[in-house]
């Protein structure tokens, strides 16, 4: 091989390289359908030794009785995500991110400004895809509503929002939620 085609076939190679990375995305965009409806329960757990999620900082009140949460509280929160409510369902990945109390108003009808990613892992066939959510939950107008500005991975290029309700009959410490995204993808 000459020297000239020697740097070619580098440059070649390097270019080869990017569009491989690039590549299974933008293939998995390319099977998206425009209108996408999926369906998530996260679960968290609000006290004991495997609480999921952790009140941070704030007033202190309101790690086991989300009632009793002050203005100013900040809780963290990394929740396993599952295909359904039962507790032995298949868990996809996990809903992490951060709920901060907003409102002046009684916290249950005055609003949590949270955002989260939606990570999916390996036994799921969305494996290393995220969706991003945010906006408030626990206003006064159910159902709780929360924009989705984006996602990554095969989720890159679709938008849209987020219904999110409680599963009921679920007892604490335990708390499941039904999270239903409906996203446009381009
Ligand atoms: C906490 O998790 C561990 C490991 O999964 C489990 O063995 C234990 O029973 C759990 N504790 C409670 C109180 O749920
Ligand atoms: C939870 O907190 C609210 C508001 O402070 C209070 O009225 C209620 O009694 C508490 N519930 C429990 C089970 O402690
Ligand atoms: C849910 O399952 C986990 C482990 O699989 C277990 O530690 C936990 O106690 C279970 N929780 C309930 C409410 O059954
Ligand atoms: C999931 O994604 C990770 C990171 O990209 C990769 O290492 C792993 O092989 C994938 N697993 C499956 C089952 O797709
Ligand atoms: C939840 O429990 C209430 C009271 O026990 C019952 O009336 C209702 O049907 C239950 N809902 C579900 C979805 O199981």
């Amino acid at each position: 091989m000459s020297h000239m085609s020697a740097r070619l076939a580098s440059i070649l190679s390097i270019l080869f390289c990017i569009c491989n990375l690039a590549n299974p995305a933008m293939a998995k965009k390319l099977e998206l359908p425009g209108h996408l409806k999926l369906t998530f329960y996260s679960h968290e757990i609000w006290d004991g030794p495997n609480a999921t999620l952790l009140l941070a900082a704030g007033t202190g009140q309101g790690q086991n009785n989300m009632s009793a949460t002050g203005m100013g509280t900040i809780y963290v929160f990394d929740n396993p995500l599952k295909t359904g409510p039962s507790n032995d369902s298949k868990v996809v990945g996990h809903s992490s991110g951060t709920a901060v109390a907003t409102t002046m108003q009684p916290i249950m009808t005055g609003g949590l400004y949270m955002t989260a990613d939606h990570i999916f892992d390996k036994s799921s066939k969305y494996n290393g895809s995220r969706i991003t959510v945010i906006g408030t939950v626990l206003q006064a107008h159910k159902p709780y509503e929360l924009l989705v500005p984006g996602g990554l991975g095969y989720f890159l290029g679709c938008s849209g929002y987020a219904s999110v309700s409680s599963v009921p009959n679920i007892t604490a410490p335990a708390h499941v939620c039904k999270w239903d995204f409906n996203l446009k993808c381009h």
